[in-house]
């Protein structure tokens, strides 16, 4: 059994298990990749502030989002495919979150279905939303998620259309695998996901296959969003979609103060500051260097988390300190799932545990609501100055 002490063993093992098509998929920006690089390399920008002779003992990473008591302000994000880096994959990230305390955020775009999870977890998860051109099915699946108890609908605004990923397109992505030559002679050395694979409950989008007709063609991720996302989505629908969940709701993909702005008008109960891990816009922003503008934009009017790049605890502590309510993990995670399945999920949410309480202990801190710009040094002009 290797030890594991960072998100980066996970990584490496989840590269060597997982067919390539699904390690790529996770592993991709859009266009250039620069937004993907960046998210991480400006979190390396910002540095900690030592601080030593003070009581570190009672440490605490325990905190809130949308008033849901968590072990550290940390969900798991909604990843499409999940279940095709481990079989089950939806099912096996879900438990683990639960087990650790931390929401679980499931995709539309899931291989096992809202009601796989739910049937397979005590507690409620979240729900992202994609909103397509059938509007019947997009009431269908929020009242899914309704009758599966999900505490909080995450509607996803930065996916109306899919960034390009020139991995995906090069090998054909598709779930189930398509059997060419190439794919074949991949998996033929990923024999023990092939065999977990032939176990597993579902192979193809959960939530869709069977729910909705009229599609060429069933297994692309490319051709569902193509024919069915909904290009015309606004404010006004947005507010729509509110009204009819009823519940608390995350804003997710916004990057642009004037949006978060508009989050807080419609009424929503947090936004979360991303750019879609950098797999939508190529070119804009890191997450982490928006994050003030939007603070101040917003003024405390609403519950801010940020996603993208955050590939350690320190990260984490890092956008908390920074001002963010709460944080989201996409591929830190799902290097831990293609790893080692469910134990990989713990095991990745664990390290990142010990990182953000030991760096909160070096700082000088015991608690994650103590965190703040006082513990970071930020470059002078890290959020840049751009001529509009
Ligand atoms: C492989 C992959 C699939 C994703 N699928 C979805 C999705 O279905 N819905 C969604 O809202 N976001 C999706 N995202 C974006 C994540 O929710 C999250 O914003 C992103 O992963 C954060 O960046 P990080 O991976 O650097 O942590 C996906 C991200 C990855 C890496």
């Amino acid at each position: 059994m290797p030890v594991i002490t960072n998100i980066a063993d996970l990584k490496r093992i989840h590269e060597r298990r997982v067919p390539r098509m699904f390690y790529d998929y996770a592993e991709s920006g859009s266009w250039t990749e620069q937004t993907f690089r960046e998210n991480t390399t400006d979190f390396e920008q910002i540095r900690l502030r030592q601080k030593v002779a003070v009581d570190m003992s009672g440490r605490s990473t325990a905190g809130k989002m949308i008033g849901q008591d968590v072990t550290m302000p940390v969900a798991l994000a909604p990843v499409g495919l999940t279940g095709m880096q481990h079989a089950d994959g939806e099912i096996k990230a879900a438990r683990a979150a639960e087990a650790f305390g931390v929401p679980y955020t499931l995709s539309t775009m899931s291989i096992n279905s809202i009601e796989d999870v739910a049937e397979a977890t005590t507690k409620p998860f979240w729900f992202q939303l994609y909103t397509m051109n059938d509007t019947d099915y997009t009431s269908r699946l929020i009242q899914r998620a309704k009758d599966a108890g999900c505490s909080a609908l995450v509607i996803t605004l930065d996916l109306q259309l899919l960034g390009q990923r020139h991995k995906d397109l090069k090998n054909g992505l598709s779930a189930p695998p398509k059997l060419t030559a190439r794919t074949i002679a991949n998996l033929a050395t990923k024999w023990a996901w092939g065999i977990e694979m032939l176990g597993a409950k579902r192979r193809e989008f959960g939530n869709i296959v069977g729910h909705v007709d009229g599609i060429d063609d069933p297994a692309s991720l490319g051709a569902w969003t193509a024919q069915q996302f909904d290009l015309t989505l606004d404010w006004s629908k947005i507010s729509k979609l509110m009204e009819q969940w009823g519940g608390k709701v995350i804003l997710k993909g916004i990057l642009d103060p004037e949006d978060a702005k508009m989050a807080v008008k419609v009424g929503a109960d947090a936004i979360t500051v991303s750019n879609h891990g950098g797999r939508q816009l190529d070119g804009a922003l890191s997450s982490i260097r928006m994050l003030t503008p939007i603070l101040d934009a917003v003024g405390g009017d609403i519950e801010v988390h940020l996603d993208s790049g955050i590939r350690s605890g320190q990260d984490v502590l890092k956008a908390l300190a920074m001002g963010a309510n709460g944080t989201m993990i996409g591929r830190s995670y799902i290097y831990g799932l293609g790893a080692m399945g469910q134990k990989g999920v713990s095991t990745a949410l664990e390290v990142i545990r010990k990182e953000l309480d030991m760096t909160m202990a070096l700082c000088g801190e015991t608690n994650v609501a103590n965190l703040g710009r006082h513990n970071l040094l930020i470059p002078q002009g890290f959020e840049g100055t751009w001529q509009d």
